[in-house]
């Protein structure tokens, strides 16, 4: 699947992280995957996270898991039911995901869904991660507005980041396998403009510096055997008894920074938490078997993570680490590529085995 119309290269240097871009019959071959009835009913399950916000006076959030009675009660209400991760649940959905590889793996976050009867929407709001808004079926109306920060003013609610003063710089009504791309921190508001509203949106991921440094700094300390205590061996004296050198906070300093600075380890960390799968362990799908047969098709879980090092010697698949040798790593390459590959009696052992631990692990299976 790739985006028609759409010239990634320019797409990174002009709009990537700056400028949104509407992207008319992206997939013209699209097929909506998911009816608004399905999506209801994955928001009525206890993993599921989902949110029901009615807009009919004041916008009103509700959390899911969801009863079908909570839905009959919308009757003549204005309303928009948001689903996300659904594509770790429904493998049609998850290979839309194809069609954004210009963008590492790592740095997607999920495919949130979601359906809205005619004026329904989430209002006017910033996010802090790139979208593409992919309508799937019925029509939408997208406002555009500001750039926002910090400072930016919002009308306050318990549960929604509203914004005070959204003002529209640019709008469209998107059909059907058209595309909005917005980058962060730009104010958008999409209004459903037909009972069938559905709007699939590929969400992406970056880590904040504070998140960074408090798991990283969480891993240093439990990785700490021997705590390393300031020596002042050599200390000539100083003029005055109440004063904190220059030297002395030089130490100290180096004693975190040397710690901090070990690029191996860092990339080891980062591995594991960028690999982490957003909820629970990934479940088993359907078709797994733990004995692969010659010209079986393996797939990833889509709930699972995967990530390689350019030299695809170290594996990460749902925070686990695999050291794989010279013969795995090409195997490992193609394997976060591509979308499927074939198991071959041919492979070797070394491959046979990370393939046995992958399918264990539920994080491939064979179709
Ligand atoms: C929606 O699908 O209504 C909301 C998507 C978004 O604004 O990020
Ligand atoms: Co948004």
């Amino acid at each position: 699947m790739t985006l028609q119309n759409f010239d990634v290269e320019h797409f990174l240097e002009h709009h990537w992280q700056r400028k949104p871009l509407l992207i008319r019959g992206a997939l013209p071959s699209w097929e909506n995957p998911l009816e608004p009835n399905e999506l209801a009913g994955l928001a009525c399950e206890d993993d599921i996270e989902s949110r029901l916000i009615i807009s009919s006076n004041d916008y009103e959030m509700q959390h899911g898991p969801f009863e079908d009675d909570q839905f009959a009660a919308l009757e003549g209400k204005i309303y928009t039911l948001l689903v996300q991760a659904v594509d770790h649940h429904i493998p049609e959905v998850s290979v839309l995901l194809n069609a954004f590889r210009f963008i590492p793996n790592w740095r997607i976050d999920d495919v949130m869904v979601s359906t809205a009867n005619t004026g329904g929407g989430v209002g006017p709001h910033y996010d802090q991660y790139d979208v593409f808004l992919l309508q799937g079926l019925g029509q939408r109306r997208w406002q555009i507005g500001q750039m926002c920060d910090g400072n930016t003013t919002l009308l306050p609610h318990e549960d929604l980041r509203l914004m005070a003063d959204f003002q529209v710089k640019d709008e469209w009504v998107l059909n059907a396998g058209d595309i909005l791309y917005v980058p962060p921190m730009l104010a958008h508001n999409g209004i459903a403009q037909s009972d069938d509203c559905m709007t699939y949106s590929i969400g992406f991921r970056a880590p904040s510096q504070s998140e960074l440094i408090s798991h990283y700094s969480d891993y240093i300390l439990d990785e700490m055997i021997e705590d390393t205590r300031y020596q002042d061996t050599g200390f000539h004296g100083q003029d005055n008894s109440g004063a904190i050198s220059d030297t002395a906070i030089d130490d100290l300093h180096k004693m975190i920074l040397h710690k901090i600075s070990d690029k191996a380890g860092f990339a080891r960390w980062l591995g594991k938490y960028l690999s982490t799968s957003k909820y629970s362990e990934p479940n088993a799908i359907e078709s797994i078997t733990h004995d692969m047969q010659n010209g079986d098709t393996i797939m990833r879980n889509p709930a699972s993570r995967f990530i390689y090092t350019d030299d695809g010697q170290s594996l990460y698949v749902d925070a686990i680490y695999y050291n794989c040798s010279d013969e795995t790593a090409n195997f490992t390459k193609a394997l976060c590529s591509y979308e499927t590959l074939i198991y071959q009696d041919t492979m070797s052992d070394d491959v046979k085995t990370l393939i046995q631990k992958l399918c264990t692990q539920n994080a491939i299976c064979s179709s």
